[in-house]
C-alpha cells in the first residue's frame, strides 16, 4: 500500500456521561480524569498519533469543553513555564497539542456508540479509518491498532479487536463468533451479538475498545434500527456487514490493557504506571511493598 492511502484519521468517542465515576465526573469530564499526572484520553490520541493516525475526532456533548481545552496551546501557562525555566513541565504541557491535529464535533444526544460514529462521516469521507474508545487504555508496549490496520490492509473490510474473557462477563461486551485464518492472532468473525446473556455467547472472545472501519459503515450505520438499550450499535452495524459478506477480521490482544471506566481497574493502571515511571517508580514501588507488608 504507498503511503498516501494509509489510514491517517481517528475517532475518539468522548459523549458519554460519565456515570460510573461520579461524583468526580460531575464537573470534570471522565476522559479528563488523571492516569498519574496525564488524563486518561492524552494516552489514547498518543496511541493514535503513534501509528500515524495524526488527523483525530472526537465526538463530544455538551459538558466536555475541557477536553478542547486540554489539546489546544495554553499561552499563559507556556510563558509561566518559560519565565521559570522549567523546561521539563513545558514540554508536558505542550505535548496533547503537538501530538495530532485534534477536532471536535458534538453528538448532540446520547443515541449510542453507532451513532457517535456516525457523526464522524463527513470528518472521515471514504477513507479507512480507526475508531478508539476512551475507557480502554492499551499499554503502548503491546502493540494492537497497528497488527489491525495491517489486517485491514491485507483483507480489507473492518478489523475489531477482541480478548478472551471469562465466560461471566460477556455480557459487559460485544461478543464475537469466529473462526481461525491460520495466522496466530487473526481470526475471522462470521457473528457479532451486543452483550448477550453468558448461555447465549457465542464464545468468550469480547470485542474491546479498538476498530478498523471501512467508510462502507456510515451507509450500514444509517440503516441500523436502535438495538440493546434502544441505542444505534456499531456491534450491530458490524454484524449486518458481516452478514453482507463483507471481509471482517478480528485481532486478539493478549496485552496489557485496562478498562479506565471501571474503578478498581482504573486504580490498577494508576498504581502500575506509576511503578514503571522513572520519576516516581523507585520510592512509589518501595512504599507499596511497605504498605503492601504493613509497615506503612
Ligand atoms: C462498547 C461496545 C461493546 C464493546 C465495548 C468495549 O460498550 O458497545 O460492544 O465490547 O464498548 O469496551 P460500552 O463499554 O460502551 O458499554
Amino acid at each position: 500500500m504507498s503511503d498516501q492511502r494509509r489510514p491517517t484519521k481517528a475517532v475518539i468517542p468522548a459523549a458519554g456521561l460519565g456515570t460510573r465515576f461520579l461524583p468526580a465526573t460531575k464537573a470534570i469530564p471522565k476522559e479528563l480524569l488523571p492516569v498519574v499526572d496525564i488524563p486518561a484520553m492524552e494516552y489514547i490520541v498518543a496511541e493514535a498519533a503513534g501509528v500515524g493516525l495524526t488527523d483525530v475526532l472526537v465526538i463530544t456533548a455538551r459538558g466536555k469543553e475541557a477536553i478542547a481545552d486540554h489539546f489546544d496551546r495554553a499561552p499563559e501557562l507556556e510563558a509561566a513555564l518559560e519565565k521559570k525555566g522549567d523546561a521539563d513541565r513545558l514540554a508536558a504541557l505542550r505535548r496533547s497539542a503537538e501530538l495530532a491535529d485534534v477536532h471536535f464535533v458534538r453528538q448532540g444526544a446520547p443515541r449510542g456508540l453507532g451513532h457517535a460514529i456516525l457523526c464522524a462521516d463527513a470528518f472521515v469521507g471514504d477513507e479507512v479509518f480507526a475508531v478508539l474508545l476512551g475507557d480502554d487504555l492499551v499499554d503502548e508496549r503491546d502493540p494492537l491498532l497497528q497488527p489491525m490496520l495491517d489486517v485491514q490492509a491485507e483483507h480489507g473490510g473492518c478489523v475489531v479487536a477482541l480478548m478472551e474473557v471469562p465466560r461471566h462477563s460477556v455480557s459487559l461486551y460485544g461478543c464475537v463468533a469466529a473462526e481461525p485464518t491460520g495466522t496466530d492472532g487473526v481470526v475471522r468473525v462470521t457473528d457479532l451479538v451486543e452483550k448477550p446473556a453468558p448461555e447465549d455467547a457465542p464464545s468468550n472472545l469480547a470485542i474491546i475498545g479498538r476498530y478498523v472501519l471501512a467508510p462502507s459503515i456510515f451507509d450500514t450505520l444509517r440503516q441500523t434500527e436502535p438495538g440493546r438499550g434502544g441505542e444505534i450499535q456499531i456491534t450491530d452495524a458490524l454484524r449486518r456487514q458481516a452478514m453482507a459478506g463483507e471481509p471482517m477480521h478480528g485481532v486478539v490482544f493478549r496485552g496489557r490493557r485496562y478498562d479506565t471506566g471501571d474503578k478498581a481497574d482504573y486504580l490498577k493502571a494508576v498504581v502500575r504506571l506509576a511503578c514503571e515511571r522513572p520519576d516516581l517508580g523507585p520510592e512509589f514501588r518501595q512504599w507499596l511493598e511497605d504498605f503492601v507488608a504493613g509497615r506503612a
